[in-house]
């Protein structure tokens, strides 16, 4: 096998999502640990982006420049090199979290088994399977009383909209929790609180018939494991990989992240079906990781907090070929040629200048506002990525000038901030209005502070009362036109001249979509 083949098989590259307090983190932390890429738990959280500074935007503002170093975490298991992509989850969380998306190839979900599916998750969930991206499901916190095994998979499916195959399954929870019986390797993991999980409490269990599964965790909880157990086999399909890497079928495990229970059956899963550097579409062909040439696309850009210095950092992700330091490659968008001395690889908070990547790798390139998102940087071909959308906000503000004097200011820090994909901005049609959306509400806060501190302008807001912001387009050029005539008070441009619709509530976007059936409406940029 060629270098870069085994470099490309040995990686894998997803992301966890969860609603906060889930167990994201923890989990997170105990994977690296699994790796040895830390020593310590609690290395990982002490970095985490604290809950009650979610309505704080200035704290986030100083946790943002730890979590730079939590943006990739890489660890080696089973001589695998596994990168975890951060996608942060506090509540206010942006547009950064679903971008994170379009740059891993498969993603676990964590559920906390007493709350079921919540909000964020659901929204995460939806990106991902608007891209067939293969998920495995955990369900956290089985050392707590939480929601009945089959009633939770039933939310999952309904909510989540995934079919799920339970690949483990609890006995009992809470303070009965005693185990989960492995079925993807029908071994018997039994549970012992606040501890390491030991060798010795994993048992071969190929038949659940067996009475000594009685003396193991009891006469009746070994009847309703057997019960149970059963009605999973004849319930769910059965588990083909295949399913699972075209994203049509989630396995499912149990676990308690905080006591390291469970989440070694999975990661030991994991590394048997997670799928190797996928190939990404591009407007031009199908881009494969073992192709000779490198080729990447930038999806995250991390602004410096310090006013003095405007640099930032361009998150790439190596899509085929193998990248090297100081080459000389193709800025796509700009046309000309880079290079890059210092990228980064971010191992578990450790920063270090690498020599070389290949695909599945995220590398940091030092950038002095040359890159938006989406950008693609190749060794000449002109490519660009597809899958790297804005996503459609949900709340909305006018913004206008505070400071005639700085209106230069105030449009080129507007127009970076919104190639950092901060926010977006609707410029609107019939008044040349300008309104900033965002996914979530902090962001307002945060691009003030910013156009100040690092711009010198000042922005004020009003309040604008809209519902969604959606792209329209259509087949038929005349059913566009008496839409946009129509329509004229809330249509808007986006920054790349998209035609926009911003609709007032939910019943006015029905209205619009009823009676123009000829118009599409889109909730992602790309369509
Ligand atoms: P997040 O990143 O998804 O937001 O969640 P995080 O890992 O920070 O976990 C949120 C809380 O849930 C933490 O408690 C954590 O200890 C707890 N937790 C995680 N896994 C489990 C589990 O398996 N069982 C139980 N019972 N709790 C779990 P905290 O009190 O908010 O923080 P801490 O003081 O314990 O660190």
């Amino acid at each position: 096998m060629s270098n870069i083949n085994k470099e490309i098989n040995r990686r894998r590259t997803f992301g966890i999502v969860s609603h906060p307090d889930a167990g994201k983190t923890t989990l997170t932390e105990k994977l690296l640990l699994f790796g040895g890429a830390i020593q310590v738990a609690g290395a990982v959280k002490s970095n985490k982006i604290k809950r009650h500074a979610t309505s704080d935007f200035m704290e986030i503002e100083r946790q943002r420049g730890i979590s730079v170093a939590t943006s990739v975490m890489g660890f080696k298991y089973q001589g695998l090199k596994i990168n975890i992509l951060d996608t942060p989850g506090h509540k206010d969380f942006a547009e950064d979290t679903f971008r994170t998306l379009t740059a891993v190839d498969s993603v676990i979900v964590v559920i906390d088994v007493a709350k079921g599916v919540e909000e964020q998750t659901e929204r995460l969930v939806e990106v991902c399977r608007m891209r067939k991206t293969p998920i495995i499901v955990f369900v956290n916190k089985l050392d707590r009383e939480g929601k009945d095994g089959f009633d939770l998979m039933d939310e999952v499916e309904e909510k989540l909209q995934l079919n799920v195959r339970p690949l483990s399954w609890p006995i009992g929870m809470g303070q009965r929790f005693q185990g989960v019986y492995n079925l993807y390797e029908r071994k018997l993991v039994l549970f012992r609180p606040h501890g390491k999980q030991q060798e010795e409490e994993v048992i071969e269990f190929t038949d659940l018939k067996d009475p000594a599964l009685d003396k193991h965790i009891g006469e009746s909880a070994a009847e309703e494991l057997r019960e149970e157990v059963r009605i999973v086999e004849e319930v769910y399909p059965p588990f083909e990989r295949q399913d699972y890497l075209d994203g049509e079928l989630s396995p499912v495990f149990f676990g308690s992240a905080v006591n390291n229970f469970g989440v070694k059956e999975m990661l030991d899963c994991f590394v048997e079906i997670a799928p190797t550097p996928l190939p990404r579409p591009t407007e031009e062909r199908t881009v494969r990781p073992e192709e000779e040439q490198f080729a990447g696309f930038v999806f995250k850009i991390h602004a410096n907090m310090d006013p003095k210095h405007r640099d930032r950092i361009a998150f790439l992700r190596v899509c085929s070929g193998k990248f090297q330091r100081n080459t000389n490659y193709l800025h796509v968008r700009q046309g000309r040629k880079m290079k890059f001395s210092n990228p980064t690889s971010f191992m578990a908070s450790k920063k270090t200048v690498i020599e070389e990547a290949y695909p599945g790798d995220v590398i940091g390139l030092y950038d002095s506002g040359n890159f938006k998102i989406g950008d693609s940087v190749t060794e000449g071909e002109e490519l660009h990525f597809k899958g790297i959308p804005s996503f459609s906000p949900e709340q909305f503000r006018y913004v206008n000038n505070a400071d005639p004097l700085k209106s230069k200011q105030l449009n080129k820090g507007l127009e970076q901030l919104m190639d950092e994909g901060v926010a977006q901005l609707f410029t609107r049609e019939i008044d040349g209005r300008k309104i900033i959306g965002t996914v979530g509400a902090l962001q307002f806060d945060v691009i003030q502070y910013r156009l100040e501190n690092e711009y010198g302008a000042s922005c004020s807001y009003e309040p604008v009362n809209l519902y969604k912001a959606c792209w329209v387009s259509s087949d038929d050029q005349t059913a566009l036109k008496e839409f946009l005539q129509r329509r004229k008070r809330d249509i808007a441009k986006d920054t790349h001249g998209n035609l926009v619709f911003l609709a007032e509530s939910a019943w006015a976007l029905n209205m619009a979509q009823e009676n123009h059936p000829k118009v599409k409406f889109h909730f992602t940029s790309e369509y």
